[in-house]
């Protein structure tokens, strides 16, 4: 059966050192978790220390973003093989603060899941709607275009390493999060929805995390929804105990 995962996406916070005394901090209260996929995804300037620090601590390491060239003049990005090579295995795409920020559309997500697959990185792909698209009830409609556009091309083979995140954009950084019911329906659209393109059987098996002012208040009704496989953390996922105690949320 797919598997629980509750990932901190610390965005850019924490210097070096702060960094890695996170990073110890969830080692050590982390073994509370049973049956949980921890997954932490510092800034890249973090990645290879940390990944010393995690080595055969089964807490998965993730970039935040990678470049959608596999290498050459591109300032300031970080590629594919470079996180892989700095000990990441995972790879946040197509966050809403890239989409916003960044201009990403979901062509160049597409590049990236594809750079991501080719270097043996599992990619944490995100969807969601913005205030105004779900106010209009028009949420189903832009995710399943976002998902349309980001898979198209991506073969059954590649997708069973593919993980979703659904992230209503409404709801991070806001503290307003999505109630189980929301969750629970747009997560089944989703499974659904992966199911006519690449059939039950990976469906069935893909994690599909909420994200959006999750914290241990409101985890543990969210996580007992049957297609809420787990969580995206942003802000608490800075806090080590808040962290942890979303994790023991199932
Ligand atoms: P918050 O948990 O801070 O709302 O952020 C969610 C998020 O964007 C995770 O990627």
């Amino acid at each position: 059966m797919r598997k629980q995962i509750v990932a901190g996406n610390w965005k850019m916070n924490k210097t070096f050192s702060e960094g890695i005394d996170l990073i110890n901090q969830i080692i050590e209260k982390s073994s509370s978790v049973k049956d949980v996929q921890l997954i932490v995804a510092p800034p890249s300037i973090l990645t290879n220390e940390a990944a010393k620090y995690l080595e055969n601590k089964n807490i998965g390491l993730a970039g935040q973003n990678c470049a959608n060239h596999s290498q050459g003049a591109y300032t300031g990005e970080v590629s594919a093989a470079m996180l892989k090579s700095a000990g990441a295995n995972y790879v946040i795409l197509g966050h809403s603060e890239r989409r916003a920020f960044y201009h990403e559309t979901d062509e160049k997500i597409r590049e990236k899941i594809k750079l991501c697959l080719e270097n043996n990185l599992r990619p944490i792909v995100c969807c969601g709607e913005v205030l105004k698209e779900r106010e209009n009830n028009e949420h189903f409609e832009i995710v399943a275009k976002q998902i349309k556009g980001m898979f198209e091309g991506i073969s059954a083979e590649e997708f069973k390493n593919v993980i979703i995140a659904y992230e209503p954009v409404w709801a991070i950084g806001t503290g307003k999060t999505a109630t189980p019911e929301q969750a629970q329906e747009i997560h089944q659209f989703i499974r659904e929805t992966i199911k006519n393109s690449y059939g039950s059987e990976i469906a069935n098996n893909l994690s599909i995390l909420y994200g959006g002012s999750c914290k241990p208040s409101n985890a543990k009704e969210l996580f007992t929804k049957p297609d809420v496989d787990g969580g995206l953390i942003g802000g608490a996922s800075l806090n080590a105990d808040d962290f942890i105690a979303i994790a023991n949320s199932f």
